[in-house]
């Protein structure tokens, strides 16, 4: 071998990992006997109901097994066996082959309130391990949630950390919010098998508020496949519209309402925006409950000016105002913000909500102008613990290395 010959050959070694970030899909991981991506979703009366999604190969049944938990083992002896709903679906996705999956569910009804019930799911032979949930009491009581925006890219390489760092520090949240774009290309179940392995565990026993992003749409109004089948989110949405089923939806928990909304519909689809309208107007006239928080993709007021979504704010701003929304979860801008807007638009006084907009994973905007932001930062992955009382709302943020970096409270 002439030096010249080595050189290259160095050369073309050096280039490998390089050539390696265009790497092909990996091939499609079909599900076994073994269920998995078991994910719990809050009912609409979350002190009577839970619901559990989770997926195994193609032709299987599904079931659970449901018993108030108990301090010993004997809980089992009190198990009720329940059949899920299953579909066996074959979804085109990006990777190869054709995903073949029996995806399951069951809102789990006739739950007591404020209390722990142990459940598993299988098919009759293989099951799951035990996994616990407590339901939320019937009537106001204090309680925590997480908030999560953007996971979307490196999900399990490094957007997991904030996502777990949360949990760690505020284990005992009774729910996690999403803001959407939680995977980056619609039509990748590995992403979607990542999103599963950031929360691992702990989304069979903390149940997930997912809204949609813009990512979790392919071109037109076309959701995600997997979105409907693998999440059983209140289905509670405007009327007679079956594309925003699942995708905007409301639960009421201990005191708090909280609203999703199909951001990437609202904005792009006028038929679906006047549903959204029609159908929020009165979640938020005749609403009981203490608080009241509103999550959605796209954020009313953006962290960079080009990115201005004039039609979401113009379709909500006056409601959010007419009814006193007390805080908006937003994501989509990679960066973070957190200010109070009233009536009158950013600087100008009156009260107002509190927007919020933060990014859990890597990807990161640099930012422009964020007049309206009261404390704003770019490159700074945050989750979000909001405490809930009867009195005050309090709200903090905190950086995916667990540094306490915003703090507001909000008072009735
Ligand atoms: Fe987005």
């Amino acid at each position: 071998m002439t030096l010249r010959s080595m050189l290259l050959l160095g050369a073309l070694l050096f280039a490998a990992p390089l050539a390696a970030q265009e790497a092909p899909e990996p091939p499609l991981a079909q599900p076994t006997v073994a269920p998995e991506r078991i994910v719990l979703n809050l009912a609409a009366d979350p002190a009577h109901a839970m619901a559990v999604t989770w997926r195994s190969a193609a032709g299987l049944p599904g079931l659970v097994e449901l018993a108030e938990a108990g301090d010993g083992p004997d809980f089992v002896e009190t198990a009720t066996r329940l059949p899920a709903q299953t579909d066996d679906a074959t979804i085109a996705v990006r990777e190869t082959p054709t995903l073949h999956a029996a995806y399951h569910s069951l809102t789990m009804t006739g739950l007591k309130p404020d209390t722990v019930y142990a459940y598993r799911v299988g098919d009759g032979t293989h099951w799951s391990e035990w996994l616990q949930f407590r339901t939320a009491a019937a009537t106001a009581r204090p309680f925590r949630f997480l908030y999560i925006g953007d996971m979307q890219n490196q999900i399990l390489s490094e957007a997991s950390r904030t996502l777990r760092m949360g949990l760690r520090m505020a284990g005992d949240a009774a729910f996690v919010v999403q803001g959407g774009d939680l995977i980056n290309r619609h039509d990748s179940d590995a992403e979607w098998g990542e999103w599963f392995a950031a929360g691992g565990y702990a989304y069979g026993q903390t149940p997930q508020m997912p809204t949609p992003g813009n990512h979790e749409y392919g071109r037109g109004p076309v959701l995600n496949p997997q979105w409907q089948r693998q999440f059983t989110l209140p289905a509670n949405g405007p009327a007679g519209l079956d594309r925003l089923r699942d995708t905007c939806w409301s639960t009421d928990y201990q005191g708090m309402r909280l609203i999703s909304i199909d951001a990437p519909q609202l904005h792009g689809v006028p038929e679906s925006r006047a549903a959204i309208v029609e159908w929020l107007e009165p979640l938020l006239a005749h609403n009981p409950n203490r608080w009241t928080v509103l999550v959605l993709h796209f954020p009313l007021f953006s962290l960079e000016p080009q990115r201005d979504n004039e039609r979401v704010r113009d379709a909500l701003k006056p409601l959010i105002d007419k009814y006193k929304v007390d805080l908006v979860l937003q994501g989509h801008d990679h960066g973070y913000g957190r200010g109070t807007i009233g009536p009158d638009g950013p600087g100008k006084p009156g009260k107002g909500a509190t927007y919020v907009v933060a990014v859990a994973g890597p990807k990161m905007y640099d930012g422009g102008v964020r007049n309206w932001a009261e404390k704003s930062a770019t490159n700074t992955q945050t989750f979000q613990v909001i405490d809930v009382s009867e009195r005050e709302l309090v709200y903090r943020a905190y950086t995916a290395a667990g540094r306490l970096f915003d703090e507001t409270t909000l008072r009735k």
